[in-house]
């Protein structure tokens, strides 16, 4: 696991993060091989925000999947031996980031198989990440 020097802060549903990054994984660890499989998860910023990248040595998604696999019960043909659940794992994950005003892709890995990556602006800017958003900071709005 590669982490950043300083904490990456992304705004949304903690909850909803979670299960994003945990789709990713989670197809990682289903697709690679047994004995041998390398999963490796690495956060850096990029320009659009903070990058979290999930790279396996699996079988890697064909060019001309790399679409599909991104709607919904799609399971590519790569897969279909090993493949279980029902393809709505990449959907839901896509559509959570979009919302975030993120993006999600798929490309090679250095390891052999699959990169997944999710970017999502960057909090960082926001505050010192313990702003208090309903803070009485002026007139008391019941007073008079
Ligand atoms: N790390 C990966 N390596 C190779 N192929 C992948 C990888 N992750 C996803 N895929 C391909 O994308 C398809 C869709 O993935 P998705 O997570 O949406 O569904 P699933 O994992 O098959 O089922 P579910 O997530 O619902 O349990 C997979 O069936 C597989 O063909
Ligand atoms: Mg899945």
């Amino acid at each position: 696991m590669v982490l950043p020097a300083e904490p990456a802060i992304v705004r949304g549903d903690r909850d909803r993060l979670v299960q994003v990054v945990l789709n990713l994984a989670g197809n990682a660890v289903k697709f690679i091989p047994e004995p041998g499989g390398v999963v490796a998860l690495t956060v850096i910023r990029s320009p659009q925000g903070w990058a979290v990248w999930v790279d396996d040595n699996g079988p890697g998604v064909p060019m001309e999947e790399r679409t599909a696999i991104f709607e919904r019960f799609y399971q590519g043909a790569h897969t279909r031996r090993l493949a279980k659940g029902t393809g709505l794992g990449l959907a839901i994950a896509q559509r959570i980031v979009e919302r975030l005003g993120g993006t999600i892709f798929v490309t090679d890995s250095p390891l052999g198989g699959a990169r997944f990556g999710v970017v999502l602006p960057s909090g960082n800017e926001d505050g010192d990440g313990s702003r208090k958003e309903g803070a009485h900071a002026g007139k008391d709005p019941g007073g008079g």
